[in-house]
């Protein structure tokens, strides 16, 4: 559709262009449909909740890599026997679900790749609340807390959002060059790790505005636009631009990283170095070269600002502005600015390590 835009007549335009605003509504209801149907007990609509605390609505839990969160499930009233069993959705693999802990009045047994860092406070005799330490950028998600019973089981659902950033990645030798499991790959290989739909749709909301498309976690791709422009998928609403699913072996395309705040920080090294001479500076003061995630986290968290480009590990050359002016980059919104991939024998930048 974006496509046969530029063929069509000024009205065809103008139905297009409403259509697509349907379009964009219907994706979003649609998506909002298959949630709901993944997660909802009961598709009859809510069902009144006996044992458990109805959750209120929108009460994502929001929490940074490397700290705890607490996800609430609290008994109104207790059967005389039950267990409580803490799952997480997935919703890349039909909702299926992956058991992180299963107890009941006297014990309790972890499970998974979640299992290790959960826990119950049992903040009081009502509490069967999770709590997850030392979060991981793939903790983001749904989470059910289900009271088993046997006789009428009851579960509410807790959407725990790692805070954080997406950041878009394109290989040293050009657009378009990875296929989905290289695009896993480089995002981790940036302190990343591909990001959900969701985390694509709230940068969108937070101004990320980006004209190649790339692969998302659940194997789609997609771009968001929020300046809309002929070059970038026609003169359509703002919006997050879909190619569907794709294939993960054959096509290739950018990556669209997440990462969230780190344990060490950055600091910028003035200099005209080489790339292999920034990265002696840093190893003279204990770091080594920032990876992408990390120059976009000490922005993101840290508001950093450095109007100086600078090397990083993969050869890139990049710089953080958060108060935009008109020397550094140019551009009215703040943001990481790239150079691209230079010629690594120039003697021209500074060097971002990382501790
Ligand atoms: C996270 O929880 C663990 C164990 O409950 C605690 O020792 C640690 O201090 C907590 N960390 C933070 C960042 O709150």
């Amino acid at each position: 559709m974006i496509g046969h835009l530029h063929n069509l007549t000024g009205a065809d335009r103008k139905t297009s262009f409403i259509m697509n605003s349907a379009v964009i509504l219907l994706l979003t209801s649609s998506c909002f449909a298959c949630s709901s149907a993944i997660y909802a007990s009961n598709r009859e609509g809510p069902k009144k909740l006996k044992y458990l605390l109805e959750p209120l609505v929108h009460a994502d839990v929001v929490a940074r890599r490397g700290r705890n969160a607490t996800l609430p499930c609290i008994l109104r009233t207790r059967p005389s026997h039950y267990k409580v069993k803490w799952t997480k959705l997935d919703p890349e693999h039909a909702g299926q679900e992956n058991i992180i802990m299963i107890s009941n009045a006297h014990a309790f047994k972890r499970y998974g790749r979640l299992g290790p860092r959960a826990s119950l406070p049992k903040a009081h005799t009502m509490d069967a609340s999770l709590l997850l330490r030392d979060l991981e950028l793939e903790d983001g998600g749904v989470y059910r807390c289900e009271l088993i019973n046997g006789i009428e089981d009851e579960n509410v659902v807790v959407t725990l959002r790692i805070e954080g950033v997406v950041f878009p990645y394109q290989s040293e030798s050009g657009r378009y060059r990875f296929t989905f499991h290289e695009a896993t790959e480089i995002c981790a290989q940036q302190d990343g790790a591909l990001a959900s739909y969701s985390q694509l749709y709230r940068a969108w909301t937070e101004g990320l505005d980006w004209c190649n498309a790339g692969w998302l976690r659940d194997g789609t791709v997609h771009y968001p636009i929020v300046n809309p422009r002929p070059a970038c998928g026609g003169e359509l609403l703002p919006g997050i631009r879909s190619y569907g699913p794709k294939d993960k072996n054959q096509d290739r395309f950018d990556a669209f990283c997440f990462t969230s705040q780190t344990s060490g920080s950055v600091s910028y090294i003035s200099g005209s170095f080489s790339f292999e001479q920034a990265g002696d500076a840093c190893r003279r003061q204990g770091g080594e070269l920032a990876l992408v995630g990390h120059l976009y986290s000490a922005w993101r968290f840290q508001s950093y600002d450095q109007c100086d480009g600078g090397w990083l590990r993969d050869g890139s050359v990049r710089f953080p502005i958060s108060s935009p002016r008109e020397h550094c980059g140019g551009i009215p919104e703040a943001g990481v600015r790239s150079f691209g991939f230079p010629d690594k024998t120039m003697h021209l930048y500074g060097a971002y390590c990382y501790r």
